[in-house]
């Protein structure tokens, strides 16, 4: 095919006109050209050198000083002239243009735009026409400024009417989506008055700033000291005073609703500085900074970590070298479950609870950013400590969106059930892994207990919406399946309810909400596999230590078992009876493994863990320890492979519904690996390779966005006989930030790329 024929393939149009020819009129017409778009381009603009540049420039074919000239026979007609001129122009050419002709326009307000093509055609618009604002600029103007990629990876807002044809909106997304531009749909009211508060009402604070300054008598010494906050701050206040004059005029009712928000914010924190409001102004301070990168995270649907990080939302992989040691004393962060727990107890407590040891990590940041959507005042975590000044359990406030849980099932179903007997309405959104988690388990006891609760994804998944103002009644649920977190999402209801809530789980699962409740002064009743709280007392602020994750620590625990000559000891790990299940499987497997200096730590007992270089054997792991090491299964089975003889796992169906199907997906990377195991409905067989030499071969592996597969592979690298690559591993920030730190520091190789 010839490069003409190509071009005739893309043509949108016979004829353009630009009226106007600035840097967005000639940018595009330059991508109109580019692309083969148009077969004739044409421009009017009242300045005769913007015209021979342009034609020299052979941006256009032909320029005229008449506007009317310009649009004789186009089927488009792009307005790119300033904002104030449309009635004018649209008045002098309306006479003059083909009947179908598409007419669209550059404009950053979209009411004048459209109120002007009203005044000159009546309510009875031309079906051609669809106004649209592409949100792009630079620093230069006019027709020499004029770039062909500057629309590319920018926002172009189209605000089709009633009266607009869907043959007109396609084509003018068509030409906008070939200029490289993400073209979004909405109505001319809902941009005027989104872009006020996005874009006006920064520009019009910048200004008045540098005005302010700018008429004190002292300004020459403001200005010579004017550091990079001022710099960053005013940096828009050098945009085109005669555009932003037009356009605060323009979207005057817009601006003016935008202005009296930003006075009365202002006013709120003048009367906070004013009476030395310590806990409301830090809440305001630490929610604003926490705001930008949330609502970013929230809307890319990426890990928080990961923005915060490296800002890019690039999918990240690692690379692990075969071979290592494994031997040092390792500090493994906080527990994630207990964390979670510290901040929702911490919130709904009367007074201030400090944390320490908090796991700094993406699923209980998902759990503080709720909390502080809801109003509470968390001040950011730092070195593992967080300060929550608590509201009691009445004390939540509405939040003004979606809550975003993140990757987060125990934030999910734990707030289900305190969200559930609030008096206000709330939608639970998450990422593309939670999205898939099965949320019917905690909606139906919660529904029992009188709550409205509806799962909106297709099978029982998120979001989920919560209708507030129920009056919630105690229940006894006996639990169909062994889970904490449906468990604690009952006993979290049942504070609210009227009388007692009893759950009866199958087998016990990790007690940290009934721990944490009665550390902060609410009393629970167990009794064997019977739970019981009564609703109606109220939770005192406490301080909680936060122990070492035992979930974390276990592939170091593997790691160490598995590797020649290995001798590691992990710091302060928690070992609550429910959570050790790792311990004695690995123990029954023959792994080398000791507990010294134990204690207790704010209600939960901790020791370190010591562990060396083991001869690990197959085993038919006991169904009573499934509960007690749910969360552990991808590690052990990195240690069965390294085993002598057969492990057999059964009655752990859960796994297929964690943060992947853990099941089916570490049956297929071990697969890649060279291990033979067969996944069963409720677990997998695998053929362990011994105790010695290279167990795994190399291989690239997908996480399928779950830290714990992540960190799984990661630690078969220690036996492997090449590389190892793991594709998707931002989740490992879900639960275990530092972990490539820690395992480089013990001795793996691991790269993150
Ligand atoms: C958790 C409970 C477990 C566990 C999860 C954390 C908790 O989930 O897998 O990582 O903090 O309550 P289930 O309750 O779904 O078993």
């Amino acid at each position: 095919m010839s490069e003409t024929d190509l071009i005739l393939e893309n043509v949108l149009f016979e004829k353009v006109a630009f009226i106007g020819l600035g840097l967005i009129g000639s940018s595009l017409a330059r991508v109109l050209r580019a692309k083969g778009l148009a077969r004739q381009i044409v421009a009017s603009t009242r300045s005769q050198s913007t015209l021979d540049q342009a034609l020299t420039l052979g941006v256009i074919d032909a320029g005229f000083s008449n506007p009317v000239d310009a649009v004789i026979d186009a089927d488009l007609i792009v307005l790119a002239m300033p904002v104030g001129a449309t009635e004018v122009v649209l008045r002098a050419i309306a006479k003059h243009i083909k009947p179908d002709a598409i007419i669209t326009d550059v404009g950053s307000t979209k009411g004048n735009v459209l109120q002007a093509a009203i005044n000159v055609f009546g309510e009875t618009l031309p079906s051609g026409f669809v106004p649209a604002h592409p949100i792009a600029g630079a620093e230069k103007s006019g027709v020499m400024a004029g770039k062909v990629d500057l629309f590319r990876h920018h926002k172009v807002i189209v605000t089709p009417l009633d009266s607009t044809s869907s043959d007109a909106l396609a084509k003018v997304t068509q030409m906008w989506k070939a200029a490289g531009a993400d073209v979004m749909q909405m109505t001319v009211a809902d941009h005027d008055e989104i872009l006020a508060h996005t874009s006006h009402l920064p520009h019009l604070l910048a200004f008045n700033l540098v005005e302010q300054l700018a008429s004190r008598a002292d300004n020459l010494d403001i200005f010579r000291f004017a550091a990079g906050g001022f710099r960053d701050f005013t940096r828009i206040a050098a945009s085109d005073p005669q555009m932003w004059h037009d356009i605060f005029l323009a979207n005057k009712k817009a601006i003016l609703a935008a202005i009296d928000g930003f006075t009365s914010q202002l006013d709120h924190l003048k009367t906070l500085i004013e009476n030395d409001d310590s806990t409301p102004l830090i809440g305001t301070l630490t929610r604003a900074q926490a705001a930008r990168t949330h609502f970013t995270h929230m809307i890319e649907k990426t890990p928080y970590l990961e923005a915060v990080m490296n800002n890019s939302t690039t999918p990240q992989q690692f690379i692990v070298q075969p071979g290592g040691s494994m031997t040092g004393t390792l500090t493994i962060p906080g527990d994630k479950s207990v964390s979670h727990r510290s901040i929702m107890l911490g919130a709904l407590a009367e007074g201030t609870t400090h944390v320490t040891g908090f796991l700094e990590g993406e699923d209980a940041l998902a759990t503080l950013q709720a909390f502080r959507d809801m109003g509470v005042v968390i001040t950011d975590p730092k070195n593992g400590e967080v300060t929550i000044h608590g509201v009691g359990l009445h004390g939540l406030k509405p939040p003004q969106g979606a809550l975003y849980m993140g990757n987060s099932g125990t934030t999910t179903r734990l707030l289900s059930g305190i969200l559930a007997a609030q008096a206000f309405d709330t939608v639970l959104t998450g990422d593309p892994s939670l999205t898939k988690r099965p949320m019917e388990r905690i909606a139906k006891p919660l529904r029992l207990m009188g709550a409205k609760i509806q799962t909106t994804g297709e099978k029982g998944t998120p979001p989920i919406s919560i209708s507030g103002g129920q009056a919630l009644e105690g229940i006894d649920y006996l639990l169909p399946m062994a889970s904490a977190q449906v468990k604690s999402g009952i006993l979290l209801a049942a504070l609210w309810s009227k009388g007692k809530t009893t759950v009866t789980e199958p087998e016990p699962t990790r007690d940290h909400t009934e721990r944490m409740l009665k550390a902060f002064g609410y009393a629970v009743d167990v009794q064997g596999n019977k739970v019981t709280v009564e609703g109606g007392g109220k939770l005192t602020a406490t301080n909680i230590q936060v122990p070492a994750d035992i979930s974390s620590a276990a592939f170091f625990m593997v790691a160490a078992a598995i590797t020649p000559n290995a001798n590691v000891v992990l710091r302060q790990v928690g070992i609550n009876p429910t959570r050790t299940g790792v311990i004695e499987i690995l123990k029954q497997m023959g792994a080398n493994i000791s507990l010294e200096n134990e204690a207790m730590a704010g209600g939960e007992p901790v020791a370190d863990i010591r562990i060396q270089a083991s001869k690990l054997k197959g085993i038919h792991i006991p169904e009573d320890q499934v509960p007690l090491a749910i969360d552990e299964f991808p590690a052990l089975f990195i240690a069965a492979a390294c085993a002598e003889g057969q492990t057999v796992l059964t009655g752990a169906a859960e796994l297929r519904v964690k943060e992947s199907d853990r099941i089916q997906v570490m049956a297929d990377g071990l697969h890649i690996l060279g291990v033979d195991c067969t996944p069963t409905p409720d677990g997998m067989i695998i053929e362990g390779k011994g105790n010695q030499g290279a167990v795994f071969g190399s291989g690239t592996i997908e996480s399928h966005h779950d830290h714990r597969i992540a960190m799984s592979f990661s630690i078969a690298g220690l036996r492997a006989s090449g590389e190892i690559t793991i594709i998707g591993t931002e989740t490992v920030a879900t639960s275990f930030p530092n972990f490539t730190v820690l395992a480089q520091q013990a001795g793996l190789t691991i790269k993150v790329q």
